[in-house]
């Protein structure tokens, strides 16, 4: 039996349901298996662009790393594992995964739709390249289910939602979305970067491919670009894989053996992520200078009867707005780091007006709701009173 459905169905029959319901135990061992060669317990880096084929038209089903690698395969069987999918399709930055889609389902002539809260670069391939090759695009809040009707009235091929959406964390329903777009004969994409398949399923919500950017969560420690795109269906995941390959925008086995190492304790960290984040989210509630916190574990989050539905705990984000000077702020902090990466062990703080959305115009930002004073902060896995004392002391600079 091929090791990938031994370890699946252990994990089915010691739960008696599901597997996805035993994730930390498929991000560990899901589609992994010792090395056959050596009995290594880690995947291998196979890191070699060039296999040596045995006979003209004969070879081990490797025959160019653009193509496919044995270090990459293992990453996208434990992706896709993870998701109850088949295996992945793994890129070189989840943007590259996003380019990959988009040049896989859309022809000149297309409509998108987008959840107007969405990271900004997804936005700036759609209407700054896309656009000049005849595909439309349309931002609609997605909150709203007569808004997303509304914008799938003009026959749409393809919609794209976040939720949360980066950066003010806004939430969608994914189920309404499915519901609503399928009803209209859209694909449905859901970026799950900000929550994982740890804390968050699009596809058991009826989504047709997920997608990541792995350079956050999912890899987790700073160290790699990369992107995913998992699905259910295989005659879509063929299509992916061929224009990944027409395109060569695959991941690196290097990349690909890191991002596996990270997934091993993905479930840990991102209960961790949400426990902490939500310390520090109630701390900020209550500090004098915070005008608005959003974070979908407090109370006092506007749609937490859909995040307790959707999501498995809160993550790791939060966004707020402080009275006075926000760069300040971030020019303040010692411990968390100013930077534009999020979904790391180590806090990170963002200014979105500037950074992950700055190639956006004023009017796209004000339709998203980044003001600048928006703070972004990616809390880490550091103990929440050390965050907190930093936050404490970069409030009264
Ligand atoms: C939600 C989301 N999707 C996609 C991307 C793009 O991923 P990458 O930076 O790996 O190309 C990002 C990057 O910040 C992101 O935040």
């Amino acid at each position: 039996m091929d090791p990938y459905d031994r370890i699946s169905l252990a994990v089915a029959a010691a739960a008696g349901a599901a597997p996805s319901s035993h994730l930390s135990t498929l991000a560990i061992h899901g589609g992994q298996w010792p090395d056959p060669a050596t009995g290594a317990i880690l995947t291998p880096i196979y890191q070699s662009t060039t296999f040596r084929q045995e006979a003209v038209g004969r070879h081990k089903g490797y025959t160019y790393t653009r193509q496919a690698n044995p270090t990459v395969e293992a990453l996208e069987r434990n992706l896709g594992a993870l998701e109850g999918a088949l295996p992945a399709a793994a890129f070189a930055t989840g943007l590259a995964a996003l380019a990959t889609l988009f040049l896989t389902v859309l022809k000149a002539g297309d409509h998108v739709v987008l959840s107007s809260v969405i990271y900004g670069g997804t936005v700036r391939l759609l209407r700054r390249v896309l656009h000049d090759f005849g595909v439309a695009t349309t931002l609609v809040d997605t909150t709203s289910e007569a808004a997303l009707r509304a914008a799938l009235a003009r026959p749409t091929r393809l919609a794209l939602v976040e939720s949360p959406g980066n950066p003010t964390l806004v939430l969608t329903d994914l189920a309404m979305v499915a519901r609503v777009a399928r009803e209209a004969g859209a694909l449905v994409a859901v970026d799950n970067t900000l929550l994982t398949a740890a804390l968050q399923r699009p596809l058991d919500l009826g989504a047709d491919v997920v997608v990541y950017s792995t350079t956050k969560y999912i890899e987790g420690h700073n160290a790699t670009v990369g992107g995913a795109l998992v699905t259910r269906d295989p005659a879509l995941l063929e299509r992916l894989k061929f224009v990944r390959n027409a395109t060569g925008c695959p991941q690196a086995p290097f990349d690909a053996w890191l991002t596996l190492r990270g997934l091993k304790t993905l479930p840990l960290r991102m209960a961790r992520h949400s426990a902490v984040a939500q310390c520090v989210a109630e701390w900020l509630e209550r500090h004098p200078r915070v005008s608005w916190i959003r974070h979908p574990g407090l109370a006092s989050f506007p749609q937490r009867d859909l995040a307790r539905r959707q999501q498995g705990g809160g993550g790791g984000m939060i966004a707020f707005e402080i009275a006075g000077d926000a760069e300040r702020l971030m020019s303040a902090v010692k411990l968390c780091a100013l930077a534009e990466n999020l979904g790391a062990v180590e806090s990170l703080i963002t200014h979105p007006a500037t950074m992950t959305h700055g190639s956006l115009t004023p009017e796209e930002r004000r339709e998203m709701g980044v003001s600048d004073g928006l703070v972004r902060l990616s809390v880490g896995l550091e103990d929440p009173e050390t965050i907190i004392a930093d936050l404490d002391q970069a409030l009264g600079a």
